[in-house]
């Protein structure tokens, strides 16, 4: 095995050409990469990729390499996207070459908008900062999309065929997000949906009629990119991304924005809220399109979600104000449970993939029915076991269940909850409210705990590694 920096310093005893010796180099390699290549002799400096993000950016602040937009977008207008193959020398310009070949620089990309929030003092951190931001970014998203999903364009213009079914593609919060939107293809048009983890993507059959909806705010996760080349079997493939530029979003047969505008904490949170948003839009156009539901019922669902903002909003103002003694009291656990039923189960998977990527304590989530066949015997006297509770009459019996045990319940939800949140059976979202106290809860824990949210340990923003 040899280092790479060893394929381009042979090349370079024969000449000095160190864009030449680069080309050559990576021609050799296998596996995915990005890399940047320094001469430290002359400064000279080149730049390769392969299945891995990478770009370039020209400003009067000078050029700039970095996988993601957002480390630069403070010094660039726009950015150029290398391809696989493509390697480029930076000089006072840059000197675009593929496999050996001169190239033309690809057209430029305009940086996408900067985040729209500023950090206080009350909320100092980034993820703070994003929850708090998230009523406005729904409201964004929705005054943007709104006006064309009970007229069914948002599905008539992705341009893609009629579909019986959908499978999800995804990975982290984005899976949760594509539960909740495949789960209302389900409840409000009939039709059978699927989730499949990217990594686990390569076994799974696809069905004739089947649209495979690849959800990644980031669109650079690797997972999901070979999920992608290792086939949807003849499914067309729609992504649901953040950055409708990056590599998923390009690689795509259609591409639909979540348009939370950029997240920096390593959490997600207001690109969940976005995709759930946007994703269930989608549901509810391509259904109205195919002549499955009436545009009556559509504008209906329309004026549902258009309550989103508000109701995020008075769900944070709930959590600020109750969420405090209750975090305080359950600082000290080392295990939690979240529950839901029906649509609110893969919130409460949210609400504990939130605790554990941020506080490092345990957290399990599973439907409240599922209780008495295993995960019960973890409650013991204090377990916080948090329950997501939209009025769904089977969920008492569960907690009384949890109770007899010691286990703290904390509800979140319906009038009477430790936290209330607007929460409605019949919301096209299911109990999409209840994100805002999970998140708050989270993070309110990891402050307390003293870890610091944006940059949990272990984790990055973009997986970019199989
Ligand atoms: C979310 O809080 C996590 N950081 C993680 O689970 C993330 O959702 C996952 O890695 C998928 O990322 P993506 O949406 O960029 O594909």
């Amino acid at each position: 095995m040899r280092v790479i920096c060893h394929l381009v310093e042979d090349r370079l005893l024969d000449s000095d050409d160190l864009l030449g010796a680069v080309s050559d180099a990576v021609a050799q390699l296998t596996g995915s990469w990005a890399l940047v290549v320094l001469d430290a002799r002359t400064g000279r400096m080149v730049a390769a990729a392969h299945r891995s993000p990478l770009l370039a950016a020209r400003s009067a602040a000078g050029i700039f390499l970095a996988s993601d937009i957002s480390a630069i977008g403070d010094w660039v207008d726009e950015f150029h996207i290398l391809a696989d193959g493509d390697v480029v020398e930076v000089t006072n310009d840059l000197v675009w070459t593929n496999s050996g070949i001169p190239a033309v620089v690809p057209a430029p990309i305009p940086r996408p908008p900067r985040p729209h929030f500023s950090l206080t003092v009350e909320a100092d951190d980034h993820m703070a900062a994003e929850i708090r931001e998230q009523p406005e970014a729904a409201a964004r998203l929705l005054e943007e999309v709104g006006g064309r999903i009970a007229t069914g364009e948002l599905w008539n213009d992705l341009g893609l065929p009629r579909f019986d079914r959908m499978r999800v593609v995804a990975c982290g919060t984005s899976l949760n997000a594509g539960e909740v939107i495949g789960s209302a293809l389900s409840r409000l048009g009939g039709l059978g949906h699927s989730s499949v983890v990217a990594s686990e993507a390569a076994g799974s059959v696809v069905e004739p009629g089947t649209l495979t909806v690849m959800i990644s705010q980031s669109g650079e996760t690797a997972d999901v990119l070979r999920a992608l080349e290792e086939g949807p079997q003849g499914s067309p493939v729609l992504a649901l991304v953040n950055n409708v530029h990056s590599t998923l979003g390009r690689k795509v047969d259609a591409v639909l924005s979540c348009a939370a505008g950029p997240e920096i904490g390593v959490a997600a949170t207001k690109t969940f809220v976005c995709q759930v948003i946007v994703g269930t839009g989608l549901v509810i156009s391509a259904l109205v399109a195919s002549g499955r539901m009436d545009v009556a019922r559509a504008h209906r669902l329309v004026n549902d979600l258009y309550l989103i903002p508000e109701q995020l909003a008075e769900a944070a103002a709930a959590a600020r104000a109750l969420l405090p003694p209750l975090v305080e009291e359950v600082r000290g656990a080392k295990g939690f449970l979240f529950l839901g039923r029906g649509a609110g189960v893969a919130y409460a998977a949210e609400g504990a993939l939130k605790l554990k990527e941020i506080t490092y304590r345990w957290a399990e989530a599973y439907p409240a029915g599922e209780l008495k066949h295993g995960p019960l015997a973890l409650v013991e006297e204090g377990t916080p076991v948090i329950v997501i509770d939209d009025d769904d009459h089977r969920l008492a019996g569960n907690i009384a269940e949890v109770r007899a045990r010691g286990g703290r319940i904390i509800t979140i939800g319906r009038p009477g909850s430790s936290v209330e949140v607007p929460l409605s059976l019949a919301a096209p979202c299911g109990p999409l409210a209840a994100v805002v106290p999970l998140q708050m809860l989270a993070l309110g824990l990891a402050v307390e705990l003293g870890f610091d949210a944006d940059k949990p340990r272990n984790l990055a923003k973009s997986v970019t590694v199989d």
